[in-house]
């Protein structure tokens, strides 16, 4: 069994991205196991934060939930053509101290896929990860791509993916994704 860390980069209680994240769990792809993570409770990151009280204990707890999976999936929204903040900011978070970077992330394979209302599905957003990926020292998984576009007819009310097309999608996505990992 395969067990994969996914976190949704909107705190939105009706994200689209989070709602994403819970079809992917809800997909039943055999010989995978997803559990779902959000950001809240994570703090701006500050330097003098992190001197005087270390890390945060909600950036302690995703760190060793990300160290306990096979792999991480980021499901990313896009802002302004780019990562968000808050996204960009738990990472930055999880990458302290630097010297357990590479406990955290290093070769640890991440895929991203991401939902948008628009017609790009999160693919600028998508690639803004790359770099940042890099020099995580992660093993970013480039075998698939999962971009939602029109994300907000594929949802229905209550955040549930009923575009046909879009679960076949993310459930071939997924098995790639849980292949690559076993492999
Ligand atoms: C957006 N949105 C957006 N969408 C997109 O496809 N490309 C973009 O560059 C942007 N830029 C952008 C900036 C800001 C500040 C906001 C608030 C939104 C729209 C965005 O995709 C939409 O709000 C999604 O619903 C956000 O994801 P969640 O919260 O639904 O997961």
């Amino acid at each position: 069994m395969v067990r994969i860390l996914g976190i949704s980069g909107s705190l939105r209680a009706g994200s689209l991205n989070t709602a994403l994240l819970h079809a992917a769990r809800e997909a039943a792809v055999p010989g995978l196991e997803l559990e779902a993570a959000t950001l809240h409770g994570i703090p701006l990151y500050d330097g003098d934060l992190e001197q005087r009280e270390g890390i945060p204990a909600a950036v302690a707890a995703l760190k060793a939930r990300i160290m306990a999976s096979d792999g991480l999936l980021l499901v990313t929204p896009e802002y302004n053509n780019g990562i968000p903040g808050v996204f960009k900011n738990a990472v930055d978070w999880l990458s302290r101290p630097a010297s357990g970077i590479a406990e955290v992330f290093g070769d640890r394979p991440v895929a991203v896929m991401g939902a948008s209302p628009g017609g790009f599905g999160t693919i600028l957003a998508q690639d803004a990860w790359l770099p940042v990926l890099r020099t995580l020292g992660a093993r970013f998984w480039a075998g698939g791509r999962l971009m939602v576009s029109k994300a907000g007819q594929a949802f229905d009310a209550d955040g549930r993916l009923v575009d046909d097309r879009a679960r076949q999608q993310l459930a071939h996505f997924l098995a790639g994704y849980r292949d690559a990992i076993e492999r």
